[in-house]
């Protein structure tokens, strides 16, 4: 166990990553070839989405989230067994329990590393990277899997055009471990539950049935405000945290699930569009999985390289809301 001294901090470093997305891209015509009354022209000019991947009936969080992290570990360079923390972003588990976590460990073969989900949708990426980097600062953990693994198709309901047409499907992961230089720079996260209206799932399951609504409700212009308000701000915070401009940032992965948000995002921090990974147009908006894949990308194309700061963000059903600014 490291344990930090007074003088020496320990920094949570990117060390892999590695995405998955199941099957092959389907389009906005796709959509409307199998019955959806919307368009190309609505979906691409409202949302800059024009393709999404969804997962086969076999295809779970857990399944999708295996590939992606066995893609991980492989760039990390080291095996499953010597991971010590296990982090899941999900709203959309196998089970209600046990978690996605749990099985993603027994799939990896990992039979020590604590393991467990986190819920808050499609921040939640950021919340389990802020919790495991919270873990290898404390100096109680030293290698942590964080995940992000959606299958959001399984909970949209395909009679309403307004959400069926923004979401899709896939998983990515990133491999962290201690070590004395940078790193993960700043984290951070907020909510506000008198949101949680906004965007929600609000069924249940009771006596062997679900009671109430199963499907993704959201009321689209409200959930847009917010996130254009919140996401600008929390990146100031994250970037005055760690001492810098958001104008010195590398690289901006926002939460991909609507390019007018992201471009509104990007203007009010002054950053220009050339430093904004954008992925939404061919993955759809993949909640908790949408960051990791979208790092995970720009890592293997070469475009984030070593040395430069990259900042990470996500907004998502709670409301919550997060950022993380870390050195690659
Ligand atoms: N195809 C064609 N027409 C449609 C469709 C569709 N798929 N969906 C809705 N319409 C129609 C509506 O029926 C309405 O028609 P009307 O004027 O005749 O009544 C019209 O388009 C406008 O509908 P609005 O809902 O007002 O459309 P809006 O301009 O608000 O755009 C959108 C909707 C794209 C959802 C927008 O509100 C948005 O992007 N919001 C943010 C959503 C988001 O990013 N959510 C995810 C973030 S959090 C998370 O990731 C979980």
């Amino acid at each position: 166990m490291m344990r930090p001294s007074s003088s020496q901090r320990i920094y949570a470093r990117l060390i892999g990553s590695g995405s998955f997305l199941p099957g092959n891209p389907v389009s906005n015509d796709d959509l409307v070839a199998r019955g959806i009354e919307t368009s190309h022209e609505w979906i691409f000019g409202r949302t800059g989405i024009r393709y999404r991947h969804f997962a086969a009936a076999e295809e779970t969080s857990s399944r999708m989230a295996k590939i992606a992290a066995d893609r991980a570990l492989a760039m990390a360079g080291f095996e499953a067994a010597e991971l010590d923390l296990i982090i899941v972003a999900t709203s959309t588990p196998d089970y209600v329990f046990p978690s996605v976590a749990c099985l993603l460990q027994g799939a990896l073969g990992n039979k020590k590393a604590a393991a467990f989900d986190v819920q808050a949708v499609c921040s939640g990426f950021i919340h389990a990277l802020a919790i495991a980097e919270k873990f290898i600062a404390s100096g109680s953990h030293r290698r942590a899997l964080v995940v992000g693994a959606e299958v959001f198709s399984r909970i949209l309901d395909w009679q309403d055009r307004a959400t069926c047409v923004l979401f899709g499907d896939g998983a990515g992961a990133v491999v962290l471990e201690a070590a004395e230089t940078p790193g993960v720079l700043a984290t951070a996260l907020h909510a506000d539950g008198s949101q949680a209206g906004i965007l929600s799932v609000p069924g249940q399951v009771r006596e062997g049935r679900i009671w109430g609504d199963p499907f993704l409700r959201m009321e689209g212009q409200s959930v847009f405000k917010n996130a254009v308000r919140v996401l600008a701000a929390v990146a100031e915070e994250c970037c005055q945290a760690a001492g810098i401009s958001c104008q010195a940032v590398d690289w901006l992965i926002p939460h991909q699930a609507n390019i007018r948000i992201i471009d509104a995002t990007s203007k009010k921090m002054g950053l220009p569009p050339e430093k904004v990974v954008v992925t939404v147009e061919r993955h759809g908006n993949t909640s908790a999985a949408s960051v990791p894949l979208a790092l995970d990308e720009a890592i293997r194309d070469g475009r984030i390289q070593k040395g430069q700061r990259v900042l990470i963000e996500g907004v998502g059903g709670g409301f919550t809301w997060g950022a993380a600014l870390f050195e690659f």
